[in-house]
């Protein structure tokens, strides 16, 4: 079953002013689709919020099976991964990249599925960090990953200019991790990774817990008391509703709330003063001077009133929500005669036109967005 294909694409050539058969348009992308040049006012959605970060999607395969994100039963031996032509070649991201950059885009996060599977991944680290924005600094270039393949690799993707990375690990206990990644790798193999890019200076490291109720709550604690004093921000994330595969259900989420008053019980907490807008999480600090930790709270806080981001999955779709059902077609135009101005324009519409919020919708038991299927998160990255 090839999930993403149910949902609905908007074909970027589908715009009137590429000379094509006109078709009526979405208004994302149709509103400014004759296009101007850019002119120099601030690129804003409609609730006014800028664009920032751009999460790439590399690959739509993992090896790992975590059953909140590519349960076995869906992403089994019978799964159609994409065909290797219709993903984005480093090339197309390096120039998808560069338009963003000029739109406002300072953070470029590598993602999937699992990045460290795409051949050769230090290669496009290597194009994006020669990006730069417009005023010539390089962008913030940054990797989640499970990082099972990492410590062969992370020397590599450090001398090609990554500059951060994030760790997903849910687990301490070996069979607590097994369990929730359902692959056969040992909880050992990712710790030698996280020591791995410690050791070749990629700092600060995050390390991301999905927290899930009934099945890994015991390992909060010796989670944080691991990673104190280690230099790695360790932050719990509320376990989501993105996707369909999962069975997602609202019991099976440990409240961030909760997570604290867990954590309280064992360290004393301070707040983090001075939090950078359009951060996911929210951060406390061990007041013996530990560290900090994170907290990913998109079910009970949702954090989309500053949420600055755009998905660009691993076929060269751009998604304005992680929650989103339908996408933009970006890889056509990439492939296809337009030229840069052209593709900027279009893209300046899609945002300016964005009026995602569905974390907000959902907690505020506002009607949700209905309709399509919304995308798995292994497609469109994470
Ligand atoms: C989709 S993964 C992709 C990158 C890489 N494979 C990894 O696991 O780090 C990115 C992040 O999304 C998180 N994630 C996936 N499904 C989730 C869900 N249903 N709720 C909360 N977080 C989820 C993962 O734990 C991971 O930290
Ligand atoms: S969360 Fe990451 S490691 Fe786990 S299945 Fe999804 S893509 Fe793979």
């Amino acid at each position: 079953m090839l999930i993403m294909r149910e949902s609905r694409v908007i074909p970027l050539q589908a715009a009137p002013s590429m000379g094509r058969e006109a078709r009526p348009l979405p208004p994302a992308w149709s509103a400014h689709a004759h296009g101007a040049p850019l002119d120099g006012s601030p690129l804003l959605d409609t609730l006014a919020r800028p664009l920032r970060d751009l999460r790439i999607s590399v690959t739509d395969r993992c090896n790992f099976r975590c059953g909140y994100c590519m349960p076995r039963e869906v992403y089994g031996p019978g799964h159609r991964f994409m065909p290797q032509a219709t993903l984005l070649s480093f090339e197309e991201i390096e120039r998808a990249s560069r338009l963003f950059l000029s739109l406002g885009v300072r953070k470029l996060r590598l993602t999937g599925g699992e990045p460290l599977m795409r051949r050769d991944l230090d290669q496009l680290v290597r194009l994006l960090a020669a990006l730069r924005t417009p005023d010539g600094s390089p962008p913030e270039l940054t990797l989640t990953t499970n990082a099972a393949l990492l410590a062969p690799k992370v020397a590599a993707l450090k001398a090609a200019g990554l500059q951060r990375i994030t760790i997903s690990l849910d687990a301490l206990d070996d069979a607590v991790f097994r369990r929730m990644s359902d692959a056969d790798v040992p909880v050992a193999q990712v710790l030698q990774g996280i020591d791995a890019a410690l050791a070749v200076g990629l700092m600060p490291i995050k390390v991301n817990m999905v927290v899930q109720k009934g099945v890994n709550e015991d390992q909060i604690l010796p989670m944080a008391r691991h990673f104190r004093h280690t230099g790695v921000e360790l932050r719990f994330i509320e376990y989501m509703d993105v996707g369909q595969t999962n069975g997602w259900r609202m019991d099976q989420v440990v409240p961030s709330q909760e997570v604290v008053r867990r954590l309280s019980e064992a360290f004393e907490l301070a707040p983090v003063l001075n939090q950078a807008p359009g951060e996911t999480a929210r951060r406390l600090r061990y007041a013996d001077g530990g560290g900090t930790v994170g907290f990913i709270s998109s079910v009970t806080e949702a954090f989309c009133g500053d949420c600055n981001r755009l998905r660009l999955s691993t076929d060269g779709r751009l998604y304005t929500c992680l929650f989103a059902t339908e996408g933009h077609d970006l890889r056509a135009a990439l492939r296809g005669d337009e030229a840069d101005a052209q593709i900027l324009n279009r893209l300046q519409s899609l945002w300016r036109a964005r009026t995602d919020q569905y974390s907000a919708q959902r907690g505020q038991a506002l009607p949700a967005p209905t309709g399509g299927r919304r995308i798995e998160m292994s497609y469109i990255g994470g």
